[in-house]
């Protein structure tokens, strides 16, 4: 085999699901996960949205339900629902029909996608992409295997534990005309550290100053406020409010965290356009069809069945609100517990952050190091760069949580 196959070197497991194999083969009875980005309940279980729930009954109860192949673009109801969650039902660009929308293999499909129809078609600057620093782990990955130059903008400031606005804007401004920005639309991932409104304002302003092409990832709409307008806020000034006037923008769309669908890959990819082009319209939804065509052939129908009954249902979309709510408010009360308990123990530092921070992940501050002693001596599984998924914590662990995370934080210094 070697002598056909060159340069095939095994590569380390994959940081998220590498550290949820090792939770799993972990035989203490009190370990937790906050690892991987999954919403648990209070008793640290997988929730199935009850919106999900009656959603699923409606679909198999219909006369109409059955396992047939999807168009290529997808389920028709399910996407075109899912561009009025991201733009609103007044959207003036659904209106004008200037949404190109594509299901998607949930949101890492919907980037992929992205990445390579700008690979083949992109000529409006360099297949040069920015990503927040630090990011998703998988984007630099989807990207660079698409042959894009990955570069960085500044995001994070470790000293302050907030947003380096300077350092983001002052890269948008440098960066070469017509660069490609991916911007985290709400509940930054690994950060939990939005920009605000006015910050939001500033960041689209440069974008456009420079004609930067965007693609938002959007995977958290809903779990950062419990709400689905407010988490859309810089989606809807770009395209609504035509902040961006001068290239189209591409939204990557993930359900997994939103609707609880995880495992059934629900997603898609909207190409919106500045004006309205037709026929342009039409083209792009050719090419974005032939790429699904040549690597699933169609996309998976099941899940998107079940979001779409709920997004065109008013009673099970209703349902689905207050299900968001019920999964935000017990995260944030689950940030103030941690919070109020490291503070009590006179945890080393400052815990503010905890629950300033949005959405599923806190950034916690801590080091590798003591990550990695949480991991080995209390059974506390976090990334390695010290975000914790919060949607791991309950009444019954937060506790423990807050002991270990105060014990190593006393016995292992961060390497400077
Ligand atoms: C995460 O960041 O934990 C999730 O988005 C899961 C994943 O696919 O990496």
């Amino acid at each position: 085999m070697s002598q056909v196959f060159t340069n095939v070197t095994e590569l380390p497991p994959d940081p998220l699901f590498g550290l949820k194999a090792r939770y799993n083969q972990d035989t203490r009875k009190d370990k937790v996960d906050l690892g991987i980005g999954a919403y648990r309940d209070n008793n640290g279980k997988p929730w199935i949205l009850p919106a999900v729930r009656q959603a699923e009954q409606k679909l198999i109860n219909s006369p109409d339900y059955n396992h047939e192949y999807l168009s290529i673009s997808g389920f028709e109801p399910f996407y075109t629902g899912a561009a009025k969650v991201l733009l609103g039902d007044a959207s003036p660009a659904i209106k004008d029909q200037r949404v190109v929308s594509q299901q998607s293999l949930s949101g890492t499909g919907a980037l992929h996608l992205a990445g390579l129809f700008l690979k083949k078609f992109y000529s409006g600057g360099p297949h040069t992409i920015y990503l927040s620093q630090p990011t998703w782990a998988n984007h630099k990955q989807v990207f660079d295997t698409l042959g894009l130059t990955v570069r960085s903008y500044p995001y994070w400031n470790k000293e302050t534990k907030s947003l380096d606005l300077d350092g983001f804007l002052r890269t948008i401004q440098s960066a070469e005309p017509g660069s490609i920005f991916l911007l985290h639309a709400c509940a930054h991932n690994p950060t939990g550290l939005d920009p605000n409104y006015e910050q939001w304002n500033q960041i689209l302003a440069a974008l456009e100053a420079k004609k930067h092409l965007i693609i938002f990832d959007s995977a958290y709409q809903g779990f950062a406020s419990g709400d689905l307008e407010k988490d859309a806020y810089p989606i809807r000034k770009a395209i609504n409010d035509s902040a961006i006037k001068s290239t189209p923008i591409i939204i990557c769309q993930s359900f997994a965290k939103n609707v609880g669908m995880y495992g059934e890959r629900v997603g898609a990819i909207h190409v919106v356009l500045p004006t309205k082009d037709d026929q342009f319209g039409r083209a792009v939804k050719s090419q974005l069809n032939l790429i699904i065509r040549c690597e699933i052939s169609n996309p998976p129908a099941y899940g998107s069945k079940i979001v779409a009954t709920i997004l065109n249902d008013t009673a099970l979309y209703s349902q689905w609100r207050k299900d968001l709510t019920t999964m935000s408010s017990r995260i944030i009360k689950m940030r103030d517990t941690l919070r109020t308990k490291l503070e009590k123990l006179g945890t080393p530092g400052t815990w503010n952050h905890i629950t300033e921070q949005t959405g599923m992940f806190s950034f916690t501050g801590l080091s590798p190091e003591q990550v990695e002693r949480l991991e080995k001596k209390h059974g506390v599984y976090l990334v390695s760069s010290g975000r914790a998924s919060v949607a791991g914590l309950n009444d019954g662990n937060v506790d423990k949580v807050a002991n270990a995370i105060d014990e190593v934080v006393r016995n292992v210094q961060p390497k400077l």
